[in-house]
């Protein structure tokens, strides 16, 4: 009998997506928020200074329509804290507020370095 590896189904990828188009792919658990995903690996463009209490905004990331049509949708708060910010776009989220799913294997997540 063959059995999946219970290892790689609690795994997904997320691939970030930098300024000059360099395309960094992080393989982790997918009970972890976006942030840290970014975070525990390194990614440059997620700082989150805050370390996920959605007070500074420095884990803010853009994603493409269809992808934030697909998202979760943001609470009253991160929607508060992304109006303060004067670089959001219309897909702009917070990526401590994003929690990683299953579904998301191989989400493109593009980062500013601001
Ligand atoms: Fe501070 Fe996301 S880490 S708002």
């Amino acid at each position: 009998m063959i059995r999946a590896s219970k290892d790689s189904c609690q795994h997904v990828d997320v691939v970030f997506i930098h300024p000059d188009g360099n395309r960094e792919k992080v393989k982790d658990s997918y009970d972890k928020s976006l942030m840290d995903f970014a975070v525990d690996h390194g990614v440059k463009g997620i700082e989150a200074q805050c370390g996920g209490a959605c007070i500074c905004t420095t884990c803010m990331c853009h994603f493409s329509s269809s992808t934030f049509a697909g998202l979760e949708p943001a609470s009253v708060d991160e929607l508060e804290m992304l109006s303060f910010v004067p670089n959001r776009r219309a897909t702009s989220r917070l990526a401590c507020q994003i929690k990683v799913t299953v579904a998301m294997q191989g989400i493109e997540v593009y980062v500013d370095h601001t």
